[in-house]
């Protein structure tokens, strides 16, 4: 109830500032803590690969035996719901607390930074919590993929004016192009400034090192791919990634089934990570989800990733999709979450868009039709990954752009048209598609 109110506090003073083109208090809040913080010299972050605990955030009031006023804990800014501070480091040569809150003597700008530092105790939202209200609503959440500043951006502004929750997704190859450190701070940023639900997941995770790399960097659930492996292999690989997970509050997404798409379909027979081939056997899923303790499951039933689909008349597997939810139903799973992989749409326009600017797409591009994502949402489909649909949009506005001006060199005007164009297929995505508009607060 409390935080429903500070949200609808601090929606409204976003709109309000985005009505007169000015940054919101919110925003200067978090500028002011931001500049508070590197005045303090505790923005310290742990270095992905060391993952040795750092000092005990310090506490206000109490002094440490090396004589030094300790932080005050409402600032430590965990991302991670399970209060598990993340940012750690305490400079001997900071000054006090009271020394910077000297500085701010309007009323208004402490009640919002209180605001704000609730706030930052609770960032991010679980993904538990997530699934748990998108099955309940019936719809989907929408789970985009991260790779820089500006899809961020324009995935978080779309939800935001939507009122939808969603999942940022960030893949091993986003966190080697960005950096982990880079993205975990882009994302901080845009959860200070947003009022929506926001929960951040490991797309693809290879190793248990790297699903536990994002465990300890808080992430609220991460996934292990371990789909190419045989059956039992594949149960060894998940069942350690999800004892571990669940020990620090976080849960995991595996994979039954081999994502190659329909065109390399062998049938019933083929294949050795499941019996009915690369797709998912619901009967193997049970087994699965009841060997493993994952909490949710990535079904195989023809989808794959990027631009090439399926060919001819090939399409989803959207009864093999019923088989699955209704073998856990039975089983005594309830109303188990699965998820969709690989569910751009690879919208004709945008490929045509494309290739018209100086693009050479094959003509055989083809995705998901969105009437087949409306059933597998209603089939149970409680994740949706999208990451092609936004590559797509931001290549064909930016080849627009050199197109119609060869002569522009300024990244703002390619970049901004970019995320511009993004923002508008998330959105058409969450309110059309996935149904997840509205839900944000529910
Ligand atoms: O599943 C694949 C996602 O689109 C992520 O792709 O590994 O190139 O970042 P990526
Ligand atoms: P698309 O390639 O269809 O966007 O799928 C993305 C995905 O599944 C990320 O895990
Ligand atoms: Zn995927």
């Amino acid at each position: 109830m409390v935080l429903h109110v500070l949200h609808e506090l601090m929606r409204r003073d976003l709109q309000t500032a985005a009505q007169n083109h000015e940054q919101p208090a919110v925003g200067k809040v978090w500028e002011y803590e931001q500049s508070s913080l590197q005045m303090n010299n505790i923005s310290k972050w742990r270095s992905p690969r060391s993952l040795e605990p750092l000092p005990l955030p310090l506490v206000e009031g109490e002094s440490s035996s090396d004589g030094l006023q300790r932080r005050c804990p409402l600032r430590v800014n965990s991302w991670n719901s399970s209060k598990r501070p993340l940012h750690r480091g305490a400079s001997p040569s900071r000054p006090s607390r009271e020394t910077t809150c000297q500085n701010v003597s309007n009323f208004y700008f402490v009640f919002l930074k209180r605001l704000s530092m609730l706030r930052a105790l609770m960032p991010l939202t679980h993904t538990r919590e997530l699934f748990a209200k998108a099955l309940k609503g019936k719809y989907a959440l929408g789970a985009f993929n991260v790779n820089n500043m500006e899809l961020l951006q324009a995935i978080i502004e779309a939800c935001e004016e939507e009122k939808a929750p969603v999942m940022l997704q960030i893949s091993k190859g986003a966190r080697q192009y960005a950096n982990p450190v880079y993205l975990k701070k882009l994302i901080e940023a845009a959860v200070s400034l947003s009022t929506i639900p926001i929960a951040v997941h490991l797309d693809h995770g290879d190793t248990f090192e790297l699903c536990k790399e994002c465990i300890d960097e808080g992430f609220t659930s991460v996934m292990i791919d371990a789909s190419h492996e045989p059956f039992e292999k594949n149960v060894e690989i998940t069942k350690k990634v999800v004892d571990y997970a669940h020990k620090h509050n976080c849960v995991v997404e595996s994979e039954l089934g081999h994502l190659v798409g329909a065109q390399f379909d062998e049938g019933e027979e083929g294949g050795a990570h499941s019996t009915s081939g690369h797709y998912t056997e619901p009967n193997e899923a049970v087994q699965f989800v009841q060997e493993t303790g994952c909490d949710s499951l990535a079904v195989a039933i023809g989808n794959s990733h990027g631009a090439y689909k399926f060919k001819g008349t090939q399409h989803l597997d959207l009864e093999r999709l019923k088989l699955i939810k209704k073998a856990l139903m039975d089983a005594g799973l309830g109303d188990y979450p699965l998820v969709l992989h690989g569910a751009s749409s690879v919208p004709k326009d945008l490929a045509e868009e494309i290739n018209k600017y100086g693009g050479k797409l094959g003509t055989d591009t083809a995705g998901v039709p969105e009437a087949d994502i409306e059933v597998a949402r209603r089939t149970g489909c409680t994740k949706v990954n999208i990451d092609t649909d936004l590559r797509l949009a931001m290549t064909a506005a930016i080849r627009k752009v050199f197109f119609e001006n060869p002569k522009e060199f300024d990244p703002r005007k390619y970049v901004g048209p970019a995320r511009l164009k993004v923002k508008e297929l998330v959105r058409h995505k969450i309110k059309n598609v996935l149904c997840s508009a509205g839900h944000a607060f529910d």
